[in-house]
């Protein structure tokens, strides 16, 4: 895989860093809340991993998965839900973890959803930032790094479903893409 790779954008060792200080400040931000982590896969769960064993404080974890209606690769920001959430959320403290933002419209969806079931409170936690791609308004509360508009793979992010396996983020050498 590593002969796939142009460069990497975030070092494990960066990754690791960043996933300590976010489950520190989380740990402080809900102490005595027993918040529910929601993990949104596939992507997400290398962080998810790694930041749940980052928490200090009591929490719990659920996941859902959700595919976006159509053929097309863009984002329709109308979502279709695979697999839905297992607990009641209801008076719940929610973070919901994602692994990349990007135009934002799954995610603005999926929030919306949340709320309309009665959490307490919904914070979202998302290790990789694209802002030259916002489509709607959304704000992070635990944010990991901005990076440029440039596809990645790695730490959970695929392409094709290949490379969520590499420790760290990278791009993708230019021959790979076959589209
Ligand atoms: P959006 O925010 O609704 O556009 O969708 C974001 C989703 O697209 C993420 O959860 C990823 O699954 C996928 N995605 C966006 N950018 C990348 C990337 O650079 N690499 C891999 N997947 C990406
Ligand atoms: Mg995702």
């Amino acid at each position: 895989m590593q002969d796939k790779i142009a460069k990497v954008l975030v070092t494990e060792e960066e990754l690791a860093a960043k996933v300590k200080a976010i489950g520190a400040k989380i740990s402080e931000d809900y102490a005595g809340k027993r918040p529910l982590l929601v993990s949104v896969l596939k992507g997400s769960i290398v962080f998810m991993a790694d930041l749940m064993r980052a928490i200090t404080i009591e929490c719990d974890i659920d996941f859902m998965s959700c595919s976006s209606y159509g053929r097309s690769s863009k984002s329709s920001g109308v979502v279709r839900i695979l697999k839905d959430l297992d607990n009641d959320i209801n008076g719940r403290h929610i973070i919901v973890i994602e692994d990349i933002l990007d135009s934002g419209l799954t995610l603005s969806y999926i929030l919306e959803l949340l709320q309309t079931r009665g959490a307490a409170s919904i914070a979202l936690c998302t290790l990789l930032d694209k802002p030259d791609r916002r489509k709607v308004d959304i704000s992070v509360n635990y944010p990991g790094f901005t990076i440029p508009d440039e596809f990645v793979v790695g730490y959970g992010l695929d392409y094709g479903e290949l490379y969520r396996n590499l420790p760290y983020i990278g791009v993708l050498k230019p021959e790979v893409y076959t589209d």
